[in-house]
């Protein structure tokens, strides 16, 4: 039996307009999966408020969205009529606000220097061209992420292990372990992770084999729960969601074949920091012998941090932990602990998967051997 097509909805992101005067357009990733709703963004404080309470999140789509929201941030200064020097004030004052929305993945503050320097590097623009590039620097941004995506599902696809015929594993399934949400909803394209999950889904259907992911729920925000199986069911890929604490459970059993997550900042040594409870899942993946993966485009990278232990990590609502949902769940008086990314060291990281290929067992040197062709 076939399951029915999956109804429409609108893209994470798109740039809706011709030229500087468009709107960004989210998709709310609040409301999902109950309701699918785009949300227009029209300033830079729209797009700072959709960052900050995650209508847009993942690094990736953090950072498109950004450089996106510099031309909305842009905007006012270009219809007064200015010179250049207005322009260039509004554009530093947006990119200091963007940067604050959120500070743990990357991505965010490497878009917004990517579009300055490109903006700075042409002084003698009037404002309203200078505005057409920033324009066009966020979509070719935008446009290289999907890329990136498809490059990475397949450098991570190659390193999956192979189907043994039967495959070792109830149901005879190639078991594929994610946590949180590095999907299409989290980039431009179609994940880094999932990107990687997707891929390996789609050789094993076109050799008569079976994939099944397995999404840890990803306490306290059900990214997992509400947006990985959302986007892993749509596209007809076996899903199970889990409970974050059943991951050792599930392991043991002999089920999950590879672990793969994605990255919000993967630090010079090739420590790596993603949604809060990635790293236990690595303690235990070494602990079962299933090899644990992070796919990451390599603007995903802060070669300025050496240690995984220098990465800010947000700090998020006490909320989010002491209720669940609307409902008030821990005891009055508890206080919380909420924080929201961990950093995997190194040592428990198989290997790193980028879009130009495979760092296998990361060290310092390697990573920095794999950013050189940058
Ligand atoms: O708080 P979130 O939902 O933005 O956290 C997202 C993650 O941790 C993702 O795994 C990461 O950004 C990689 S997205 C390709």
């Amino acid at each position: 039996m076939t399951s029915p097509p999956a109804p429409t909805a609108p893209p994470t992101l798109r740039w809706i307009g011709e030229g500087p005067n468009g709107t960004l357009e989210l998709l709310d990733q609040t409301l999902l999966p109950g309701e699918v709703v785009a949300l227009a963004c029209r300033t830079d404080d729209d797009v700072f408020a959709a960052i900050r309470r995650l209508s847009v999140r993942g690094a990736p789509a953090i950072g498109v969205s950004a450089a996106y929201g510099l031309v909305l941030g842009v905007r006012d200064a270009l219809a007064a009529g200015g010179s250049r020097a207005d322009f260039d004030a509004a554009l530093h004052a947006s990119a200091e606000k963007l940067a604050a929305s959120r500070p743990t993945a990357v991505n965010l503050f490497w878009a917004l220097a990517r579009c300055r320097r490109v903006l700075s590097l042409e002084p003698d623009l009037a404002p309203q061209d200078a505005a057409e590039r920033l324009l066009a620097e966020a979509r070719t941004i935008e446009e290289e992420d999907r890329a990136m995506c498809a490059a990475i599902g397949r450098n991570g696809a190659d390193l999956l292990p192979d189907f043994p015929e039967p495959i070792d594993g109830p149901g005879g399934e190639l078991g594929l372990l994610t946590h949180c949400n590095a999907g299409g909803l989290a980039t431009a394209g179609d994940g880094t992770a999932l990107s990687v999950l997707f891929e390996a889904h789609r050789r094993a259907t076109a050799a008569g084999k079976r994939v099944r992911v397995y999404a840890d729920e990803t306490r306290p925000l059900l990214q997992g729960a509400r947006l990985t199986a959302w986007e892993l069911t749509r596209r007809g890929v076996p899903t199970t969601v889990l409970c974050d604490s059943a991951a050792a459970s599930l392991l043991a059993t002999g089920r999950v074949h590879a672990v793969v997550t994605g990255a919000d900042r993967v630090a010079a040594n090739g420590d790596a920091a993603n949604k809060i409870g990635t790293f236990p899942l690595a303690v235990m993946a070494q602990r079962f012998g299933v090899p644990f993966y992070i796919a990451a485009p390599t603007s995903t990278f802060d070669r300025d941090l050496p240690r995984g232990a220098d990465i800010p990590i947000e700090q998020r609502d006490a909320d989010e932990v002491l209720n669940y949902g609307a409902l008030r769940t821990a005891a009055d008086g508890a206080e919380a602990y909420n924080p929201a990314f961990d950093v995997t060291p190194a040592d428990l990281i198989a290997a790193l998967i980028t879009e130009r290929g495979v760092i296998e067992s990361p060290t310092a040197d390697a990573v920095a051997e794999h950013l050189k062709t940058a």
